[in-house]
């Protein structure tokens, strides 16, 4: 630890005592590679590795994915060289409203009185698909435009092929999803966790479940998933990226089978972590609700009808916090 040890951080950034303890495993989050999918059987074995991710971590790593590596290394560098700007360039994109086409913030509780404690973090987001206006976007630095647009398009279009995967590991047409979002959307969010003297103290983001229909992200280590009472180190491989169910899957698509896991952020003394999240959903106008196929007499409707907006809508106005939301669409049994 460098000189940043001395420093105590503000009382306002302690988080609350956390009940489940912190492993380091190294292996366990699944794999899938969805390299080679023409060949049978190793669409078979992708299809099942998936569907086990899914229905077990909530979360998994993804090869094979046909991002090009160059593009995913130029998006993460515009993005520490965006964090890097002086405060006051990035206020300009100021924003409380996560909804928003673009914008900057430092909580996504920005009243102080409703977030339990400050977290550890800068966030800049802008809308992928549909596309933001690029004379919205940072100028500084200046490939960030047109990297950040070919990120987003390349991103957008993996989510539309890994959502013909998630149907058909159900055994649903590969098809069936794709009617049910509606103006889909696909925002991105780059999180910034600049490093932090007193680390175990506070948090980068606090534990969640993603409101979306899944996540794609590019990070480095600081992920933690919450696997059977443990806080689980997701250890990145290289050239994976790491995709996670959020709560639209878990309700619309598979009626409580696919599983939105709690996650969360932490933080380290040595050095500044930024990730990359892509946020897929349905559009707020879209019908949610579990799909009739998924529904019978063992299995009845577990959650009730919504439209995607008002869900999302609901979502923001309570504190990001476990998965408080989701229980507000639970059926009563
Ligand atoms: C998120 C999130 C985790 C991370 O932005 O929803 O969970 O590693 N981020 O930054
Ligand atoms: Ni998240």
């Amino acid at each position: 630890m460098g000189s940043l040890s001395f420093f105590k951080i503000p009382g306002e950034f302690h988080r609350a005592p956390d009940p489940h303890p912190w492993k380091d495993l190294d292996h366990e989050v699944p794999v899938v590679d969805i390299s080679n999918l023409e060949e049978t059987d190793s669409r078979e074995r992708a299809l099942q590795a998936l569907r086990d991710a899914c229905e077990s971590w909530g979360f998994f790593q993804l090869l094979g994915h046909g991002i090009p590596r160059e593009l995913s290394d130029e998006m993460m560098e515009v993005a520490y060289k965006f964090f890097d700007l002086p405060a006051q360039d990035k206020l300009v994109y100021y924003s409380d409203n996560v909804l928003d086409e673009v914008g900057f913030a430092t909580n996504f509780e920005v009243s102080k009185s409703r977030r339990p404690s400050a977290t550890w973090q800068e966030f800049f987001f802008q809308m992928c698909s549909p596309p933001c206006d690029p004379s919205k976007l940072p100028e500084n630095p200046a490939s960030y435009r047109n990297v950040s647009t070919s990120y987003g398009a390349e991103i957008t279009a993996l989510a539309r092929r890994l959502l013909e995967l998630f149907s058909e590991s159900l055994g649903l047409e590969g098809s069936e999803l794709a009617g049910r979002f509606e103006g889909e959307l696909m925002s991105m969010r780059l999180n910034h966790y600049p490093p932090c003297p007193e680390p175990q103290l506070t948090i980068g983001i606090q534990p969640h479940s993603d409101i979306n229909a899944f996540t794609i992200l590019q990070q480095v280590e600081g992920l933690q998933v919450l696997h059977d009472g443990a806080w689980v180190t997701l250890k990145p491989l290289p050239g994976a990226l790491v995709v996670n169910i959020g709560d639209q899957l878990q309700v619309i698509l598979s009626n409580d089978k696919f599983k939105s896991v709690e996650h969360r952020g932490v933080v380290n003394a040595e050095r500044a972590r930024v990730s990359i999240a892509c946020f897929y959903s349905p559009g707020l106008g879209a019908r949610i609700g579990p799909i009739p196929e998924l529904v019978n007499e063992e299995c009845p409707a577990k959650f009730k009808e919504s439209l995607y907006g008002e869900y999302a809508k609901a979502s923001l106005s309570m504190e990001l916090n476990r998965k408080s939301a989701l229980s507000t669409l639970k059926v009563d049994v």
